[in-house]
């Protein structure tokens, strides 16, 4: 055994287009023992794992972590739990370890539950995150619009609970970026209409990917439910 030697990544591979993963992400994947990546119960596919595929060699092991698509909080601890405990396992083993997720690592990722979670159990574990590319920077790129300029400010939400996160806000940044607006999406719209925004919103699905999809008019959302992989980026306009 060669316990020195054992470290778990946190791996950002970027937003789906194979060429938006790092240099930094690319050596790592090609050293490491074995690989982790997430997936929903509901769904044992990993985009991420697409992505990296490239870089993996062939004998290297993938493994896919199942996380709960559950509002229950205890069941989905348990499986951070579990989870973090086998891949501190591996560390502890001696093993160089990835855990693989899409865009950046450090947003939005099932990632930050489990390393939650190791650096509660076991904070001696050497554990290095390397970012990725975002989902909502490729998509500015894909629409050929920046996300901020000068003195602008931008707020980053959630969509998934609809436009609640957007109307709590006194004042509204320059730019909203809404990351999960599959579901709650007429509420999203909604929100977006109320606060006079709506002309300056596009939808961005499967972004960098060959299918993506740029949707101008987002209250065509209302009538046709987006892709998992959709967020909405908002500008304001003067
Ligand atoms: C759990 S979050 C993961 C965010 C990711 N860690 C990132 O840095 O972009 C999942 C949400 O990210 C957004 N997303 C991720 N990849 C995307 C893509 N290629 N195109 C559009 N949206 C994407 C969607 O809003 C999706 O519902």
């Amino acid at each position: 055994m060669t316990e020195e030697r054992g470290v778990l990544y946190g791996l950002g591979v970027g937003p789906g287009d194979p060429e938006l993963l790092t240099l930094k992400a690319a050596r790592i994947l090609n050293s490491v023992d074995i690989v982790y990546a997430a997936a929903s119960t509901k769904n044992s596919y990993s985009l991420a794992v697409g992505i990296a595929r490239p870089h993996i060699p062939d004998l290297t092991p993938v493994e896919m972590l199942h996380f709960p698509m559950s509002k229950d909080i205890e069941e989905k601890e348990a499986a951070w739990r579990s989870h973090a405990e086998r891949l501190i396992g591996d560390v502890r083993d001696g093993k160089r370890v990835a855990f693989i997720t899409l865009g950046d690592s450090m947003t939005y990722s099932t990632y930050g539950y489990v390393l939650k979670m190791i650096k509660r159990i076991a904070p001696e574990v050497p554990v290095i995150s390397v970012p990725g590319i975002t989902s909502y920077q490729a998509a500015a790129a894909s629409l050929n619009d920046p996300l901020v300029e000068g003195e602008e400010s931008m707020l980053l939400l959630s969509g998934a609970q609809g436009g609640d996160h957007l109307r709590a806000m006194a004042t509204k940044p320059d730019t909203v970026v809404f990351l999960k607006a599959y579901r709650n999406t007429g509420d999203i719209i909604d929100a977006l209409e109320e606060s006079g925004r709506i002309e300056g919103s596009a939808g961005v699905s499967r972004c960098s990917l060959p299918e993506e999809e740029i949707t101008h008019d987002i209250r065509e959302f209302a009538d046709r439910k987006p892709a998992y992989w959709t967020l909405i980026v908002s500008k304001k306009r003067s």
